[in-house]
């Protein structure tokens, strides 16, 4: 059918036609930031998942949402390589110019600006990549004193207390928070922490992969009094159901019931997959209904695309030895798996892996769920890993 108003978006951050299956989880968050906003406690919330089960866009989305009920919004993503403060500086300043616009609140947010002049002029010395416009000379004393967790507390403390003046509150939408350095995660959570005791209307929605609970927890002792932490997974099948054929009816095309199982079938319900088929199964039907011999045709091209693109990306980034490491886990199955059996298919000494599987979790690549257990952070990585790395001859290279 027509690929011009073909309704499927597969990719990273790519908003879906239809956000399945996420309704709860959104009031959920509404009600968190309204609280806050009213002055009254709620623990900040952080998705956790893996990747490609819809994150970003739920992240997104939720900004959207607190935008319509009067919260500035502060919106950054982790890389791997740069600073948490170099993200912040530009944003928190962009938000504090916001706030000024609101008369009750100018001055503070002024007072905001200078801090974060203090802050940022500080800080330079040890996070060498802060680039950040100054509006206003800094306060001697406010945010300047060159240690990050006593200057970000006092800098997110002035955006509160505009915020407040502004009867508005201020939220930090975080994505891939597992990138952020331990010392750097540790001030932001000391930071939100005494905005919440001084009940300033201050905090964080975050996103990451499985493994930032467990960071958060490392970072500081009492992360998990300040944050929940609901998992994202793949959708149930009646929201799958809805994320397939609802953007279809919209554009006047029926699914068969058949063609639709299929789909949840092969995709397991995750919600990057089910994008893919879903475009791929469109562009090849001839016409409407599309029925089940329209997805069998599909799926070829549905798994050469995310090949090259949801799982290739993530392939590029390794080391021999790293795609080593992961083949044979996907040996074993889609896990997770004992590091023992991992070391055992590799004819090595466990602890010899050590720093590979540290690498390989650095990347994101894998996370542990218990302790000495390594699973996948891509689902159907261990599909994918057989298919590029076919055979065994892997085994043999050293
Ligand atoms: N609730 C949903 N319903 C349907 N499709 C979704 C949903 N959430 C995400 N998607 C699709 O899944 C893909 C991956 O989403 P993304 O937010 O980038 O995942 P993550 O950040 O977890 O890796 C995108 O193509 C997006 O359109
Ligand atoms: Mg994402």
């Amino acid at each position: 059918m027509n690929p011009i108003v073909n309704p499927f978006a597969p990719g990273a951050g790519s908003p879906p036609p239809e956000l399945a299956g996420r309704d709860e989880l959104r009031r959920d968050v509404e009600v968190r930031l309204k609280r806050i906003q009213a002055g009254r406690p709620a623990k900040s919330i952080l998705l956790v998942g893996l990747r490609g089960v819809g994150k970003t866009v739920l992240l997104d989305q939720m900004k959207r949402d607190a935008e319509h009920y009067g919260t500035q919004t502060i919106r950054i993503e982790a890389p791997e390589n740069r600073s948490l403060p170099a993200l912040l500086a530009p944003q928190i300043r962009l938000a504090l110019i916001g706030l000024s616009k609101t008369e009750a609140a100018k001055e503070f947010a002024i007072r905001g600006l200078r801090a974060l002049a203090g802050f940022a002029g500080k800080l330079k010395l040890t996070y060498k990549d802060i680039e950040v416009g100054f509006d206003y000379a800094p306060e001697a004393g406010l945010a300047d004193n060159g240690d990050l967790e006593g200057d970000l507390t006092a800098l997110l403390q002035q955006v509160g207390v505009a915020a407040r003046a502004a009867k508005s509150s201020a939220v930090l939408f975080i994505d891939e928070l597992q990138y952020v350095k331990e010392a750097q995660m540790a001030a932001l959570i000391s930071a939100l922490h005494r905005c919440a005791q001084e009940k300033l209307p201050v905090t964080v929605v975050g996103a990451g992969l499985p493994q930032l609970r467990g960071r958060m927890g490392e970072a500081k002792s009492y992360a998990e009094r300040l944050f929940d932490f609901p998992e994202i997974g793949p959708l149930n099948d009646a929201d799958a159901r809805e994320a397939l054929v609802k953007p279809v009816q919209n554009e006047g095309v029926e699914f068969q019931e058949s063609a639709v199982n299929l789909i949840l079938r092969k995709t397991g319900g995750y919600p990057y997959f089910l994008q893919e088929w879903g475009k791929h199964t469109w562009d090849v039907a001839p016409r409407s209904p599309i029925t089940e011999q329209d997805v069998v045709n599909a799926s070829d091209v549905a798994i050469a695309a995310l090949d090259e693109s949801f799982f290739r990306v993530r392939f590029d980034r390794l080391t021999p030895a790293e795609k080593r490491y992961l083949r044979a886990m996907a040996d074993l199955g889609p896990g997770p798996h004992r590091s023992g059996d991992i070391a055992e298919g590799l004819g090595r000494d466990v602890r010899s892996l050590g720093p590979t599987r540290a690498g390989l979790i650095l990347k994101g690549m894998i996370w542990s769920p218990t302790h000495g257990d390594t699973a996948f952070t891509v689902p159907l990585f261990d599909a994918f890993m057989k298919r590029i790395m076919p055979g065994s001859s892997w085994k043999l290279e050293k």
